[in-house]
């Protein structure tokens, strides 16, 4: 379903402080309510502020289920915020900012199956709204939540009044550790599994699920769409097809700077999830490696830096520079320009 751009007005109606970083928002819109699905996205503007601090715009899962009248998202303050998470918390009740009705790119699947969900840290937001909805579906389920500390397991008082120990916290700073491949091994054979926390957690569970022999189809992610393995760092592409060579700053993405310069490349969930936009990467040049922060390609696959997802994935290192080749080739009858077969076979 496409998703509507007609920005809602809206404001917070309550501010709540669930741990030290992070804070739940109560925001309702001036357009009537518009019902959800577990997994749905909330998408804002975030005003800009006076003395810094740009309009923003972010999308943050809802939390837990439909409540007519308010939309509910829980926000971690990041350190190296730009402006999504810092904006959000300065902002006080009563503000004023606008929405797009919600949309859900992170569905939970009809029926009863058997499902593991796992969250970590700021991850069990979406998981809030499906553990309830799978609870209600007398589903066999499980969630595991993990996070550095005991007191960043938010929600975890609610998901144990309602699940009991069919829900496992793991908090670090109590030496506590999940065991993926013990949770993953005591599934039946038709179970699924749900993801959604930081790069490195859904790196781990592919590649216990996959190391499993379960089907691919049966693990579903949510990534958060940034941070990977080194910290994002300004670099320089070449594509020798186009005659360009960019600059990618540390706070644009890839896909973005070679949409601005007019190379067309393919892209849908802009998340790292689809592999839409994975492009060639011809050589690498500098001190360079490819910090991939996708979930679409496999590890063997990160590990060869044959192709890197553009709306996510970076280069990092002294002098990083990638030679890159896009999946857009000239038509030869013509000057119109057509996606190569590789990219349709993409999109099916
Ligand atoms: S647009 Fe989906 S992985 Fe990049």
């Amino acid at each position: 379903m496409k998703q509507s751009t007609d920005w809602q007005s809206a404001r917070i109606t309550r501010i709540t402080a669930l741990s030290p970083t992070v804070r739940e928002f109560e925001i309702t819109s001036d357009a009537p309510f518009e019902r959800w699905t577990p997994g749905a996205h909330l998408q804002l503007q975030i005003p800009a502020r006076p003395g810094g601090g740009a309009e923003t715009t972010r999308s943050y899962s809802l939390v837990g289920l439909p409540d007519a009248g308010v939309y509910r998202i829980a926000v971690k303050r990041l350190a190296a915020s730009r402006g999504g998470s810092s904006g959000l918390h300065a902002l006080a009740e009563g503000a004023a900012l606008r929405v797009l009705p919600p949309h859900n790119h992170f569905e939970l699947p009809p029926g009863a199956r058997p499902t593991l969900l796992i969250a970590g840290g700021i991850g069990i937001t979406p998981m809030v709204g499906m553990a309830l909805a799978l609870a209600a579906r007398d589903a066999p389920l499980r969630v595991v939540y993990a996070a550095h500390s005991a007191d960043e397991l938010v929600y975890a008082d609610l998901l144990r009044s309602a699940l009991g120990e069919r829900l496992a916290s793991f908090a670090g700073d109590r030496g506590e550790r999940l065991d993926l491949a013990a949770e993953i091994a005591a599934l039946p054979a038709d179970a699924q599994a749900l993801v959604c926390g930081p790069l490195r957690l859904l790196h781990a569970v592919q590649a216990e699920w996959a190391g499993a022999g379960r089907p691919a189809a049966q693990l579903r992610f949510e990534t958060f769409g940034a941070g990977g393995t080194q910290p994002a760092q300004a670099f320089r592409v070449k594509l020798p097809r186009h005659g360009l060579e960019l600059e990618v700053p540390a706070d644009r993405s890839l896909l973005d700077v070679l949409e601005a310069h007019g190379v067309a490349v393919l892209s849908d969930c802009r998340k790292g999830e689809c592999g839409l936009c994975a492009i060639d990467v011809l050589a690498q040049e500098g001190e360079c490696s490819v910090d991939h922060r996708d979930v679409f390609f496999s590890a063997a696959e990160r590990h060869e830096s044959r192709r890197l997802c553009a709306c996510v994935s970076r280069a990092a290192g002294p002098g990083a520079t990638l030679v890159l080749d896009d999946a857009w080739r000239a038509d030869p009858a013509g000057s119109e320009l057509k996606p190569c077969r590789r990219a349709i076979a993409a999109m099916g």
